[in-house]
């Protein structure tokens, strides 16, 4: 843990809130309703753009955008971010600290499994375990199994961002969570671990409320 801090800058990058300005988020979830939605553009109209797991922009640029800021990834679920772009680490079992430290962990720099780099290490931010306790508990009423990726970054994003636009939530018409770059080969997959119905309601709630927009897709 020690070593791994001393790699990550001390205070993370977060724009600290000010009266004069509005830092506004696009948190874009992977739904498959992003399809045909040509959000791409309205998209990358915010500040922060905040991506998960494998969601990807090549090929997909006039519904998904171009720009991503900020890229939630676990060990499972990496791929390799462009130099700017911020890595949210959300960790919750220890190999997943091991993991980062493999991999950016300057004195490894020729072992194997830091061959590819995954991120800037001055743009890299970890969100502290407690933070995922605090949304199953707080937000969801410990109802399923854990929050998702999407839902977790949502109440983020409500921490960071003065404007928050969520886009690319929301199962198929069988409920499941599909996605927009990928056909899913598993039928009954619903929602998995995750209440997705109830993470889904919570964001709607809350652009009824006009706390936030919701963008439902196509
Ligand atoms: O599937 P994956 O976890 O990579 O997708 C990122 C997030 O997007 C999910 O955790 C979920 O919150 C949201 N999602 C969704 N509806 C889908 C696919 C993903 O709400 N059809």
């Amino acid at each position: 843990m020690d070593k791994l801090f001393q790699i990550l800058p001390p205070v993370p990058d977060v724009l600290e809130p000010r009266p004069h300005r509005c830092r506004t988020c696009a948190v874009v979830g992977n739904s498959v309703n992003l399809k045909g939605s040509h959000y791409g553009p309205l998209i990358d109209f915010h500040d922060i753009v905040i991506r998960m797991n494998r969601g990807r922009t090549t090929g997909y640029e006039a519904d998904v955008g171009t720009k991503t800021t900020h890229h939630v990834f676990y060990p499972e679920s990496a791929t390799s971010l462009a130099n700017t772009t911020h890595l949210l680490f959300f960790p919750f079992k220890i190999s997943d600290f091991l993991w980062l430290l493999n991999k950016l962990d300057p004195d490894r720099e020729d072992s194997a499994v830091n061959s590819k780099r995954i991120a800037n290490k001055d743009l890299v931010m970890i969100l502290n375990p407690a933070f995922m306790r605090y949304v199953h508990d707080a937000w969801l009423g410990q109802r399923g199994y854990y929050p998702s990726t999407g839902f977790l970054t949502f109440a983020l994003s409500l921490l960071i961002c003065d404007e928050v636009n969520v886009f690319g939530f929301g199962a198929d018409s069988d409920g499941n969570w599909n996605h927009y770059y990928e056909q899913h080969k598993y039928k009954d997959l619903k929602t998995g671990a995750h209440p997705g119905t109830f993470e889904y309601q919570t964001i709607e709630k809350l652009h009824k409320r006009q706390m936030i927009e919701f963008f439902k897709g196509w």
